[in-house]
């Protein structure tokens, strides 16, 4: 059967530069090529779990600007549905001026817009739509209460939720709980840990845990994904490739995840599946546009 996502989160316009070296405060350097493109977490794991076979459903805001075109055209191309979109007249469309250096390295700044005015009537409308999903997705370029009224809403259906605290900022404990899957990276888990990023991965990952239930999977890029269960922890490796561009790779890892949730894969199996598209969509350059197909991440798992 075909898994239902349900993504709640951001869209940006990506405004990436890419140069031999990113450059240090006061420092100007010259660029090689700029591209403008869509972005924004939410969109991007959208993106992937859509062009991995799954039914997506994307709740969010964007603007009514020039940007908010950009949106709708990967969205419709990739056919998610998007009937619980609002399109905020008094907001511009989120935006995120990227940096990617030669070794594939990032740095982002973004500017949310109209992302943070998304409400949980937004998400209230959708009820229905949350309550059939296998899966629901969501991130932190929304507002935390907004998040976590996404998470409570599956809770309450029975629907398995994935939190990608992404950008990172520490969260209650409370709306930890909520969520059965919780996927930083390595700096992410430091700071929901509120400890050093030096500090022991599966230690901090296990001081998150709220209950018997959860998992916390830290991506460790080219090394793979560790996650932490009560009891249990296991290094699931990733697939040696070419980085071009590691912008969005945590995206793709969380629509990768969700779609082999969806589909009752194991948790071993899912983080296979996960870190193949991760490892394919850091073989491209952009965010949404390298998310990989179905049959591209079959071919890598059945060739390992
Ligand atoms: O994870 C990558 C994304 O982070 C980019 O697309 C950018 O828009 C920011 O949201």
């Amino acid at each position: 059967m075909t898994a239902k996502i349900v993504v709640v989160g951001s869209f940006n316009v990506d405004l990436t530069s890419y140069m031999e070296r990113i450059p240090v405060p006061g420092e100007t350097v010259m660029g090689d090529r700029f591209v403008t493109g869509p972005g924004g977490k939410g969109s991007n794991q959208a993106v992937a779990a859509a062009r991995l076979g799954a039914d997506v459903t994307f709740i969010g805001r964007i603007g009514q600007d020039v940007f908010a075109s950009i949106a709708l055209t990967i969205w419709q191309n990739e056919n998610i549905n998007l009937d619980y979109l609002v399109q905020d007249p008094d907001h511009a469309t989120g935006v995120a001026p990227i940096f990617v250096e030669n070794s594939g390295e990032n740095s982002i700044v973004v500017v949310l817009g109209a992302n943070l005015t998304l409400t949980t009537a937004d998400l209230d409308a959708a009820a229905e739509r949350i309550a059939q999903a296998d899966v629901l997705v969501t991130q932190l370029e929304i507002k935390d209460e907004i998040a976590a009224h996404a998470l409570k809403l599956a809770r309450d259906h029975g629907v398995t939720t994935i939190l990608n605290p992404a950008p990172a900022r520490p969260l209650p404990p409370a709306m930890l709980t909520l969520a059965d899957y919780l996927t930083p990276n390595e700096t992410e888990l430091a700071t929901l840990a509120g400890r050093a990023v030096t500090d022991d991965v599966i230690e901090m990952a296990r001081a998150l845990l709220t209950s018997d239930q959860q998992t916390v999977i830290t991506t460790l890029g080219s090394v793979g994904a560790r996650y932490v269960q009560a009891g249990k922890t296991a290094l699931v490796p990733t697939y040696p490739v070419d980085v071009v561009d590691t912008t969005g790779a945590g995206d793709a890892f969380n629509g990768g995840l969700a779609v082999a949730l969806a589909e009752g894969k194991s948790l071993d199996e899912a983080l296979a599946f996960a870190n193949a598209t991760a490892a394919l969509c850091v073989t491209k350059p952009g965010t949404a546009p390298s998310m990989p197909d179905r049959r591209t991440v079959d071919e890598l798992l059945q060739t390992q």
